[in-house]
């Protein structure tokens, strides 16, 4: 048995609290506040008045002296010189002022990238735009999640991330908005975590054990399959892209749920903990961050986390699918037939696409929930990548009522997200002269589609499926922005636990 030398799922080391008054004499490392842009040069935002009264109103005209314009997340630190206890003013950009109340985005992202200039710093005080408890939420969310690090691999000098923060807030509600910011960045941290460690530390057992552990101290039911079971119970799917590692495969059953809730979600997540390509090998180009390819598992973990934690009014049910594509003696062959959960059989023309054929396992048993709702999520196509580029993802459905509103809930929480088409004469491509169905589409042209094509014939009749395909948001390969960090970002997370908000019997969804 092996033990994981690195510490698991660590809380986020930043703790964050509000304050309603004395924002001006609070003790603490740095002050951070809002300037937006406009053609008179740089203008304090709401929320930094009393503050820049004790600069004797001179913050704009200082900060216009030194080039900063304002505009969105720009960052300056200004020394306060004596003028007050805090020995550092930081200014980060807002764009221009809006005319009516503020897009939340903007918030956490400024926010965000002002925790991240503050690495190192042993605490700080947000006096942001925090008017409402849903800007005091945003603000506390975007720092949160801004100043997260992963550094526990590092032996040398590490970054270490703004330990407390202060949001400055008189706004009613703006404790329980500050608390549940908390209770979300704890879990988008965990999800991060488990993207960026390597998976030599993280394979599907391993996986299957922190989710149990973090799933059960947050009040979930978890059920885990292994591989003896996995197989006994006809999950072809999972089992066939599982045989080739040594590190077998796992199917884990989150389940939440409420006594006032009048419906039930169900999430897949696709958790390749290493894709390889199995004997249909990648590049080693396109292998080298293919640690991130259990992104999907980690939301839907991270969801349901958050759902129990936040004590939603409504049933939640998660799956991960979790498996290591490998290839070696024992690994599925291209033109092996699987047989799949749902009774379909598999024709696998090219066991690169692998989280197909563990997600449709994962679907054909979520319907056996009897969900008002199904939403896989997984970093599932290239092809993501190709049409929408690396942070939006493709929202695939079969009612287009449902596509809308996963793409509008995703966008409501600043994770951009775009509808796309399943074209019915995809599906011919994936014909096979053997089996059901194939894999993969020879065409390589909308292999996006294909993939949601092919995930769309393991749903059962009347059952309602959205498919969020995040290959490129799941893992940001380039500089950190906003509130999100270079590495795995935990993507789809807040989407998630949103679209549960949604089905809530609270929530803001008419009953139908
Ligand atoms: N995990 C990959 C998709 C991926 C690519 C995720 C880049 C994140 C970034 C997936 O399993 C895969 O290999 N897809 C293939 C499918 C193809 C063989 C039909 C692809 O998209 O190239
Ligand atoms: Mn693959
Ligand atoms: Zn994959």
């Amino acid at each position: 048995m092996r033990t994981l030398k690195a510490r698991l799922a660590s809380a986020p080391v930043t703790t964050v609290r509000v304050l309603a008054s004395d924002t001006v004499s609070i003790e603490t490392g740095a002050l951070v506040v809002g300037i937006h842009a406009s053609s008179d040069g740089p203008q304090v935002a709401p929320g930094a008045d009393d503050l820049d009264q004790a600069l004797g109103g001179t913050l704009a005209a200082a900060l216009g002296a030194v080039g900063f314009t304002g505009k969105p997340e720009e960052i300056a630190k200004i020394p306060t010189l004596g003028a007050l206890p805090a020995p550092l003013v930081l200014a980060v950009g807002l764009g221009e002022r809006p005319d009516d109340g503020y897009d939340p985005e903007t918030l956490r992202r400024a926010s965000g990238a002002a925790a991240r200039a503050l690495s190192g710093t042993a605490s700080a005080a947000l006096a942001l735009p925090a008017s409402t408890a849903d800007e005091a939420e945003a603000v506390a969310l975007g720092a949160l999640l801004g100043a997260y690090e992963f550094s526990r691999y590092r032996t040398g000098e590490r970054k270490e991330p703004v330990g407390e923060l202060t949001v400055l807030s008189a706004a009613d509600g703006a404790d329980a908005a500050v608390e549940r910011a908390s209770t979300v960045a704890e879990a988008v941290s965990l999800v991060r975590d488990l993207v960026n460690m390597p998976p030599s530390d993280l394979w599907p057992a391993k996986f299957a054990d922190i989710a149990e552990d973090a799933g059960t101290k947050a009040g979930l039911t978890v059920e885990v399959l292994d591989e003896t079971e996995l197989k006994e119970a006809g999950y072809g799917g999972i089992s066939g892209v599982g045989q080739g590692s040594v590190n077998p495969p796992r199917l884990v059953r989150l389940a939440y749920g409420h006594p006032d809730a009048s419906r039930t979600v169900a999430f897949v997540g696709k958790g390749i903990t290493f894709d390889s390509g199995g004997l249909s090998l990648k590049p080693a180009n396109s292998m080298d961050w293919m640690k991130s390819d259990m992104g999907g598992a980690g939301a839907v973990l991270g969801a349901l986390i958050t759902i129990a934690r936040l004590g939603l009014p409504v049933n939640a049910v998660g799956y991960l699918c979790l498996a290591e594509n490998m290839p070696s003696g024992t690994a599925m062959r291209p033109s092996d037939v699987l047989h799949t959960f749902s009774g379909k059989t598999v024709e696998v023309l090219n066991t690169d696409a692998e989280g197909r054929l563990v997600l449709v396992d994962g679907i054909a048993r979520a319907a056996q929930d009897s969900p008002d709702l199904i939403v896989d999520v997984a970093t599932l196509t290239g092809a993501q990548i190709v049409a929408l580029g690396w942070r939006t993802s493709g929202v695939m459905a079969n009612d287009d009522a449902i596509r809308e509103e996963v793409v509008e809930v995703a966008v409501s929480q600043g994770e951009a997200a775009w509808g796309m088409p399943l074209p019915d004469e995809l599906r011919k491509g994936l014909d096979s002269p053997v089996a059901d169905i194939a894999n993969l589409n020879p065409d390589r042209w909308g292999a996006m589609l294909a993939a949601g094509i092919f995930l769309r014939e393991f749903v059962p009749d009347g059952v309602r499926w959205a498919h969020i395909d995040m290959a490129g948001p799941a893992f940001n390969k380039a500089e950190p922005y906003g509130y999100t960090p270079k590495g795995g970002t935990g993507a789809i997370t807040r989407t998630l636990v949103a679209l549960a908000e949604r089905y809530a019997a609270d929530g803001g969804r008419a009953a139908d």
